[in-house]
């Protein structure tokens, strides 16, 4: 935990908020068309996350890209069926390279996320060898893209709502607000990781039985009228509380905060910087990828003015 804490999570601020510069930069010098997605959503990954987080050189970058890439293909392998070549090779080569970070991080810890988690183990606390390789090569590789789906969903909202992306501009202050509303109703995907049930159970009056996989959807509780009245409507003054966007219980999302501050920082520069960027085609319409129950734009094409 404390590899995520809020203190932790401000020293990023500075080194995703000049990244996040870096890359608008590009934007303007390459406009004054570009694609919301490729150019903010995933660099929201590769650079502002893992750059800013454990510091990454370009090639070490590029084989945790590569691997980031392939995973959705792992959700549409039949089973008994062999992986493709590609990602077995993007996966035996992430191994090695977390493997390599640990031992480097051993040698010489620095103050950065995967120290603290190789301290946490060698504190007593119990990650395994296993354990700490998983939470590391998750993370790197797998996890964060979940911010850049995010990110997009947001995109997609602020951009096909003007009058609210005008009033954000407007008062920047309004952001952080606005930004749960953008996760509570366009987040990362239908679905949280599959469970299976220890015991025969009743949810909501769907019957459980012991061994069944479930996988619950994050997302549905977002739109329980109950709860968010007029589910569907966006409206960044609503000020949702409990969304389940992260998941909840013990294996609510670690990276929450940080998700939350490297979309926000990405935002609050965007609209500053370009605060008359729109869509260039005002009809366009999503399309969505990525693996089994992930929401991932495709591509989001726009203009700066
Ligand atoms: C806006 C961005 C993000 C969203 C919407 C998101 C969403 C989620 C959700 C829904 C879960 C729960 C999955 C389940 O219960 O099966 C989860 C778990 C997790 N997330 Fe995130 N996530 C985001 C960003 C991040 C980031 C930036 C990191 C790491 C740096 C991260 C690391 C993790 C990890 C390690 C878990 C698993 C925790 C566990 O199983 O104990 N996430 N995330």
């Amino acid at each position: 935990m404390p590899a995520f804490s809020s203190r932790r999570i401000e020293q990023f601020q500075t080194s995703i908020t000049a990244i996040v510069d870096g890359m608008l930069d590009g934007i303007e010098k390459n406009g004054p068309e570009f694609d919301a997605m490729k150019d903010i959503g995933a660099h929201l990954v590769v650079d502002a996350l893992l750059t800013a987080m454990v510091a990454m050189d370009e090639r070490r970058k590029a084989i945790f890209v590569a691997f980031h890439d392939l995973i959705p293909g792992t959700t549409y392998v039949k089973p008994g069926q062999p992986w493709a070549p590609e990602l077995r090779q993007a996966f035996d080569r992430t191994m090695e390279e977390v493997k390599v970070i640990i031992e480097e991080r051993r040698v010489a810890p620095r103050p950065d996320f995967i120290s603290d988690l190789v301290n946490a183990r060698d504190a007593g606390d119990k990650l395994s060898d296993r354990e700490l390789f998983d939470q590391i090569f998750g993370i790197c590789g797998a996890s964060l893209s979940a911010t850049s789906r995010a990110a997009g969903g947001a995109l997609w909202l602020l951009y096909t709502h003007d009058e609210q992306r005008r009033q954000l501009i407007a008062d920047p202050a309004l952001i952080p607000e606005a930004i749960e509303e953008c996760l509570r109703l366009g987040s990362n995907g239908y679905f949280t990781f599959p469970r299976i049930a220890t015991r025969d159970t009743e949810v909501g009056g769907t019957q459980i039985l012991k061994g069944m996989v479930v996988r619950p959807s994050p997302l549905s509780p977002n739109y329980d009228p109950d709860v968010f009245p007029d589910p569907l409507r966006f409206d960044i003054h609503r000020k949702p509380k409990r969304i389940l966007s992260f998941g909840a219980g013990p294996h609510h999302c670690i990276g929450n905060i940080l998700g939350r501050t490297a979309i926000t920082i990405a935002i609050k520069r965007l609209l500053a910087r370009f605060p008359k960027a729109h869509m260039i085609d005002p009809n366009f319409t999503p399309v969505y990828g990525g693996a089994v129950g992930e929401l991932r734009l495709q591509s989001l094409p726009m203009r700066i003015h």
